[in-house]
């Protein structure tokens, strides 16, 4: 079967659209992350700023504050928060690049290809340390449990990862699991966060939560979609690294699946040749079969699930700013 994928794809401008409600805010959590990660050792300090140079998506401070106004008024505590889960992404997609060898982030050098692996380890362990000191700076220990909880959740995920390296029988069920684990957990926090710190109640928070989880699964899947098929320019980090490093993702689980005998010992063999050759020589068969189609209607499918928990808020610009963004995460090409 010939399956030619037409994808919507979103620009920047749908993502400001979504933002258009924090714009000020979203600012605000920039100067906050600047300020925390001043350091008076110039190479610290550099080092520091360098992986928010180009800023990124800035995906979890939104969460964080438009999941508060869906639910109240912000507090001093939802720039902190923001501020807190961005420098914790950002830790992991330094720590991430030295996993995966990338050597193109946010539109740079990666810190582990500027600088080395060393210089990445640390700097990932730094910003980890300073945003577990900001969220520890609030009046509870509330965001710091949490926060603590899913990077916890987080590392489980990227464990269980590097151990299904290579395993091309890993299940649909247990690849969900792992990047429910590995992606989705840290937005379901920014999300409760974002709606505790707002005075949601407790049935809101869980909704909430629910919200984030589902819109980080298919934020994921549509990751693993772009690393397939994404073009580098636009995403500005480096592609391709998950059939590298023998990551089974959906696109390539659903692949052989639906490969069977000869077609399936084939696509293996491609995946064992020579490493900087797969994505092009894998292109062809995602093109012919439906793998892409289907792993992005899965996606669609969490997205679906992520907008009916927000009709737990009442209908507001915040609320649906997140629909809004919950259609940019499956549709997105950066
Ligand atoms: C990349 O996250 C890592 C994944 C969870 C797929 P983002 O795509 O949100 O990265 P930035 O923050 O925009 O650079
Ligand atoms: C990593 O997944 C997600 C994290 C939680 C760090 P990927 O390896 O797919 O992320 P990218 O594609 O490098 O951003
Ligand atoms: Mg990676
Ligand atoms: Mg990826």
């Amino acid at each position: 079967m010939t399956q030619r994928v037409e994808i919507r794809r979103y620009t920047p401008d749908d993502l400001q659209q979504s933002y258009a409600l924090v714009r000020d805010e979203l600012a605000r959590t920039d100067q906050v992350i600047l300020q925390e990660l001043q350091s008076h050792y110039p190479f610290v300090d550099r080092l520091a700023k360098y992986g928010f140079r180009l800023g990124g998506k800035r995906l979890r401070p939104a969460l964080v504050l438009l999941s508060g106004k869906a639910c109240g008024n912000l507090t001093e505590e939802h720039f902190a928060l923001a501020a807190a889960v961005e420098m914790i992404h950002t830790a992991t997609l330094i720590h991430d690049d030295v996993l995966d060898e990338a050597t193109m982030r946010r539109h740079l050098a990666t810190v582990n290809a500027q600088w080395d692996n060393e210089a990445s380890v640390l700097l990932g362990d730094y910003l980890f340390a300073r945003a577990v000191c900001l969220a520890g700076s609030l009046e509870t220990n509330f965001a710091c449990c949490a926060i603590g909880e899913a990077a916890r959740v987080m590392c489980e995920g990227e464990l269980r990862q590097v151990d299904s390296r290579g395993n091309y029988d890993l299940t649909e069920e247990e690849y969900v699991e792992i990047i429910a684990d590995k992606t989705a957990a840290l937005c379901a926090c920014c999300c409760r966060l974002g709606s505790h710190y707002a005075g949601a109640s407790e049935d809101l928070r869980e909704s909430m939560g629910r919200y984030g989880r589902h819109l980080g699964i298919a934020f994921q899947i549509t990751d693993d979609i772009l690393d397939v098929l994404g073009d580098e320019r636009t995403t500005g980090k480096s592609l391709g690294t998950d059939l590298v490093k023998q990551k089974p993702t959906l696109p390539l689980i659903r692949l052989l699946n639906r490969a069977g005998g000869g077609r399936r010992r084939e696509i293996l063999s491609l995946l064992s040749r020579s490493e900087n050759h797969r994505r092009e020589a894998l292109r062809p068969w995602f093109e012919q079969e439906d793998a892409i189609a289907y792993s992005h209607e899965r996606a669609e499918w969490h997205i679906h699930e992520a907008k009916e928990e927000l009709q737990s808020a009442a209908d507001s610009p915040a609320r649906k700013a997140l629909a809004m963004l919950a259609d940019f995460v499956v549709n997105r090409k950066l």
